[in-house]
């Protein structure tokens, strides 16, 4: 339940046709893995997940273990994989709700050997290999040959099944760029480090690089078997340049509303918000909404953002303040009028691209900045997301 007149809505469609889509364009014998870290890039991370999964998604990403006690708390039994570093004393939460971890490098792996819980599920580990994100991850040979003889050790002493090396994966630096130098040189660093791990003889059962980027320009790696899908899932393009190599259309699932709650005239030279960094020019209409950056609506957005009105485009006027913000209209709307400030009406749309763009960002940093005190509507019209939908869709 909520009672204020501003939420961001969430298209379960688009993120269910955008994983189906997706999925028919990877090779067959591939698996996706659907990123819902950051509660699912800011879209909410369960109802994002559970569509995906119908959608044909095989495996969940999250960052924070958390974030993946949080799933399973929803009842999602789908395979997930912490990608961030999880604190070794927390290891056996991870094991009792069958979170799969990231091993960043040696030390951890002798760390986890020697403190997983026999009273739990035995632990499954991805190995993280530097090869030039320079984040998380091995990045020399003789470390992973280290690593390599340690489990194999461990692996023939007889009574140590607890640990599972399930995965091996890397992530994509300079996959969103068009020069692809930077790029190629990580994959054959990849290629190197798998085959010297195949060669000692253990096989992890998922081998994964690609991002969405990676995805999109089809470089997901020689040995790999599964993608991870993130911003593009939810509609997004890594890189402008990237939509022509796709041969299906991504839809945006995000679009982010409220309400004019006051509009006035204001006489020339009456100044709007903070500072007045904005002074009317002649006798003007001004709205004010009630979203502000506490909303996750940035400030630097002040005097320089677009919201639509009936398919029309008004510009934001003055500074973006803690709880809301002004308009400049051009005819006195009603109070209560909706306001779409991420989204599309009638021919007319705000993006979260345009956004990103506005204040020199990233679309990724947009729907995850909109606070938890937006409510998040699932909307949809397919059969298969019909029981995700929210109940109390707002009716402005
Ligand atoms: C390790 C890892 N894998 C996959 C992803 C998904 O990347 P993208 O959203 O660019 O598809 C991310 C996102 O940042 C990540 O950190």
């Amino acid at each position: 339940m909520f009672y204020r007149q501003t939420w961001a809505e969430i298209n379960l469609d688009a993120i269910y046709d955008n994983v189906a889509n997706f999925k028919k364009y990877l090779a067959k014998d591939k698996a996706l893995m659907a990123t819902v870290k950051a509660d699912g890039y800011g879209h909410g991370a369960v109802r994002v997940a559970q569509s995906a999964l119908r959608a044909g998604a095989d495996w969940l990403a999250v960052a924070l273990l958390e974030e993946g006690i949080e799933l399973r708390q929803a009842g999602i039994q789908a395979p997930v994989l912490v990608l961030g570093y999880v604190l070794p004393e927390y290891l056996p939460l991870a094991q009792r709700h069958r979170l799969s971890v990231t091993v960043p490098d040696y030390a951890y792996f002798e760390d986890i050997a020697a403190r997983v819980s026999s009273e739990e599920p035995p632990l499954s580990f991805h190995l993280k290999l530097d090869t030039g994100m320079g984040r998380l991850g091995i990045p020399s040979l003789d470390e992973l040959e280290q690593m390599v003889q340690a489990y194999m050790r461990l692996n023939h002493a007889s009574d140590h099944n607890l640990l599972n090396w399930e995965g091996v994966y890397s992530h994509l630096a300079t996959a969103d760029e068009q020069d692809d130098a930077y790029l190629r040189r990580q994959l054959a660093c990849f290629d190197e480090r798998v085959e010297l791990i195949f060669k000692s003889g253990i096989k992890p059962r998922f081998i994964h690089l690609a991002n969405s980027a990676g995805l999109i320009r089809q470089t997901t790696g020689r040995h790999t078997n599964m993608v991870r899908l993130g911003i593009s899932m939810y509609g997004l393009l890594p890189a402008d340049w990237m939509g022509g190599l796709l041969p299906f259309k991504l839809q945006s699932a995000f679009s982010l509303y409220s309400a004019l709650s006051q509009v006035k005239q204001v006489p020339v030279g009456h100044g709007i918000s903070y500072g007045c960094t904005y002074r009317a020019r002649e006798e003007e209409w001004i709205g004010t909404i009630p979203i502000g950056y506490a909303d996750g609506y940035s400030r630097l957005l002040s005097n320089r953002a677009h919201v639509l009105i009936d398919g029309r485009r008004y510009p934001v006027v003055g500074r973006v303040c803690m709880d809301q913000m002004m308009v400049k209209l051009d005819r006195p709307y009603k109070r209560n009028q909706r306001v779409t400030l991420i989204g599309k009406e009638e021919d007319s749309e705000v993006s979260v691209d345009e956004l990103a763009g506005l204040i020199g960002t990233i679309n990724y940093e947009i729907p995850c900045q909109i606070s938890k005190r937006v409510p998040r509507v699932y909307v949809g019209s397919k059969p298969e997301v019909q029981d995700l939908l929210s109940k109390d869709r707002h009716l402005v």
